[in-house]
């Protein structure tokens, strides 16, 4: 039974200037999927399955899970899996984790090992270069799940090497501000689920109201409850493309569907496609570290 109303798959296409992009990576596209929350409830196999078949459709260079997998037992994590494996692409399929694939130690591990036996290839605080050396994938452990280690891994790749970032939340783009990040994808935040038209996402209003309200009135309503306030700092990066600082972010609206369900914010399968753009300025934490790493190679 599905208990939430979703909306039919879009197809959302977007194309992301990647400064110093090499001209041998012009035109690579990635199809990103996020939030699947498989759990009888929350997401139909039905729509599970046209947006695997729309994905393979896009012959994409590769393709990106964004987390949340499941959404409190690890144990749909095989039937998922073993859909997942359906999935088609040039470089592979890579994927982090979400605060809800990270329950408990042993779930977390479960949907890991899952995953990989499906062959797609899960990054917990890792670098991969399934695009060359030239344009390296960092996959982050989720951002509740201990201390972010982003900024140790970004450092380790060359200051004027462009790169992807793969974090579950969206809030990950404020704590990596002052590194270089060319792109991060995101999910997380459902875009918000109900998109009020001029205004945005609902919880954005919601976080104004709710202050008017008694706490024992709104801890019973959805959107105006401190769980929602506690999702993420940052609900106007609820979904689409953004700059943060020097950065881009593109968060993904997801597929599967929380109570109360959507309107005008339907499940979403991601096209990027990469487009080179001129050499970005180094960040002065970076100069200093480009100095540093140049003294020490001399
Ligand atoms: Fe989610």
């Amino acid at each position: 039974m599905h208990l939430c109303l979703s909306g039919p798959l879009t197809t959302e296409q977007v194309t992301v200037p990647i400064p110093g992009l090499s001209a041998a990576l012009k035109g690579t596209t990635l199809v990103q999927f996020s939030d699947f929350h498989f759990d009888g409830l929350r997401l139909s196999p039905r729509l599970l399955g046209q947006a695997i078949t729309r994905s393979n459709h896009l012959e994409p260079d590769l393709v990106v899970l964004t987390g949340d997998f499941v959404t409190e037992d690890p144990a749909p994590i095989y039937p998922l899996a073993t859909k997942l494996k359906q999935l088609r692409s040039r470089h592979g399929t890579y994927a982090v984790l979400g605060n809800h694939d990270d329950v408990t130690l042993e779930g977390r591990q479960m949907i890991m090992d899952a995953l990989r036996r499906a062959g797609i290839t899960v990054l917990w605080n890792d670098i991969a270069y399934p695009l060359g050396p030239d344009l390296p994938l960092v996959g982050l452990a989720d951002l509740w799940s201990g201390p972010l280690r982003a900024r140790d891994l970004l450092a380790q790749i060359p200051a004027d090497c462009p790169r992807i970032l793969l974090a579950h939340n969206p809030d990950t783009a404020a704590a990596v501000m002052g590194d270089r990040v060319d792109l991060q994808l995101s999910g997380h935040t459902h875009g918000g689920q109900i998109l009020l038209p001029g205004i945005g996402p609902l919880p954005l209003l919601a976080r104004r109201l709710r202050y008017y309200l008694p706490r024992w009135l709104r801890q019973h309503l959805p959107y105006l409850n401190d769980h929602c306030d506690r999702i993420t700092r940052h609900w106007e990066w609820a979904s689409g493309l953004h700059t943060v600082g020097d950065n881009c972010l593109y968060v993904n609206r997801g597929l599967g569907t929380y109570f109360p369900g959507r309107w005008r914010c339907p499940p979403e399968l991601t096209v990027i496609t990469l487009t080179p753009a001129p050499q970005r300025r180094l960040h002065p934490a970076e100069q200093k570290r480009e100095a540093v790493n140049l003294t020490l190679a001399e």
